[in-house]
């Protein structure tokens, strides 16, 4: 089945669904409830992930992945991403809700990536959500994919409160934010250029090695020593600022003049180069931002954080200045859907639901993706 007809399957039973049905799920949820059960849905990219929490506690948690069908193409194909989260999407979701032992009435709201990401992947995810939100009654929550990472460090962490300092180090952003509360952050830096995680893929593909970059850069480095001169990459300057490109060139130049000149070279050497010069500036740039905001904590989030590297040296930084460090497990790191249940419950919290007309958005700029999203419920008291 292909993702327009699934998806015009999905309109028509909402079409069918609204004439016998009134959609009013507000009428029937305690906002007030302190541990909420949500549904998480993630589909923005290639993987299709349904996960239940209950508060910051995690109830189940699925993934299905088209992972393996991609690597053959070196990248995400976007058209199959998207056939991929048509065939599993329910299935995934039936299972989440098995493993949690609940039943679907147990579920308090359905909170599901609306970007950003692949628009035909988001649209599978998206239409799905509205009609088991529609069919149950249940009030649906929009959540931002990258939102979703940050949040994953509530996950099991009952007792983390803002203010921290997070960093954000995915596919598609890198920066150092300053969280005021659960919604709110300011940013202190971001990368001016290529995110580290584009940076790993892009010099993956340089190497030879298969996409996703990241992990396989981490496991080739394992064999090598960081002993080829990278460049400084902003360190000590640039304030919280990034700058990947210049790395990712001093990687391609690298081996392109090793090879015009018939020598050899050490492709894992290049790995533990670049994963040192990438990776410490993050740690670098995190503590210092830390240390000037005054907090005691800091936190991670995306699938750069699943780093083996990068996360020993966070805990050994941490450890020498003094830092809570909340590092979510790395499964909660990359993809997945309890973390798009986690922000769902911090927008539960201030009662910001979606409607039927939600749509998925395939580009968010990082300034757009931090506004704080007005609390409905703080709106409300104050009358507006
Ligand atoms: O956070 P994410 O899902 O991206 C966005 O939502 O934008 O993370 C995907 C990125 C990819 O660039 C991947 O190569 C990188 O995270 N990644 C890693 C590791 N695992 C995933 N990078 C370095 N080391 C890893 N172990
Ligand atoms: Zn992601």
């Amino acid at each position: 089945m292909t993702a327009p007809v699934f998806i015009f399957g999905l309109v028509s039973l909402l079409k069918i669904l609204e004439r016998n049905m009134k959609y009013n799920p507000l009428n029937e949820i305690d906002l007030n409830k302190e541990n909420p059960i949500i549904l998480g849905i993630e589909t923005s990219c290639d993987e299709t992930a349904a996960a239940v929490i209950c508060g910051r506690k995690i109830l189940s948690d699925e993934i299905a992945s088209s992972a393996n069908i991609q690597a053959l193409y070196g990248g995400v194909v976007p058209e199959i991403a998207s056939r991929a989260h048509t065939d599993y999407v329910a299935a995934v979701v039936e299972r989440a809700v098995k493993n949690a032992g609940i039943t679907y009435a147990d579920i308090d709201a359905v909170a599901v990536t609306y970007g950003a990401g692949l628009l035909g992947a988001l649209l599978v995810g998206v239409s799905f959500a509205k009609a088991f939100a529609y069919a149950l009654n249940k009030p649906l929550i929009a959540v931002n994919h990258i939102r979703g990472h940050l949040a994953a460090a509530y996950l099991d962490s009952p007792d983390l409160k803002p203010p921290f300092v997070t960093l954000l180090a995915s596919g598609g952003h890198t920066a150092v934010l300053y969280a005021k509360s659960e919604a709110e952050f300011e940013i202190l830096g971001a990368t001016l250029d290529d995110a580290a995680g584009e940076a790993f893929d892009k010099v993956a593909r340089v190497l030879g090695l298969q996409y996703p970059g990241g992990p396989n850069i981490e496991r080739c480095a394992l064999d090598g020593t960081a002993n080829v001169p990278m460049p400084k990459m902003l360190k000590g300057g640039g304030g919280y600022n990034f700058s990947y490109s210049g790395l990712k060139t001093a990687v391609i130049n690298y081996c392109h003049t090793k090879e015009q000149k018939n020598e050899t070279y050490s492709k894992a050497d290049v790995a533990a180069s670049f994963q040192c010069a990438a990776v410490d500036v993050l740690v670098e740039k995190t503590i210092a931002a830390a240390k000037e905001k005054g907090v005691n904590c800091i936190t991670v989030g995306g699938g750069v954080a699943a780093n083996t590297y990068l996360r020993q040296a966070l805990q050994a930084a941490c450890k020498k200045e003094n830092f809570r460090l909340v590092l979510p497990e790395k499964r909660y790191c990359t993809d997945n859907a309890a973390m798009i249940a986690s922000e769902g419950a911090v927008q539960y919290r201030l009662g910001n639901f979606a409607d039927m007309s939600l749509n998925a958005k395939a580009s968010i700029p990082l300034a757009a993706t931090l506004e704080t999203v007005q609390s409905r419920r703080a709106n409300a008291a104050k009358g507006g």
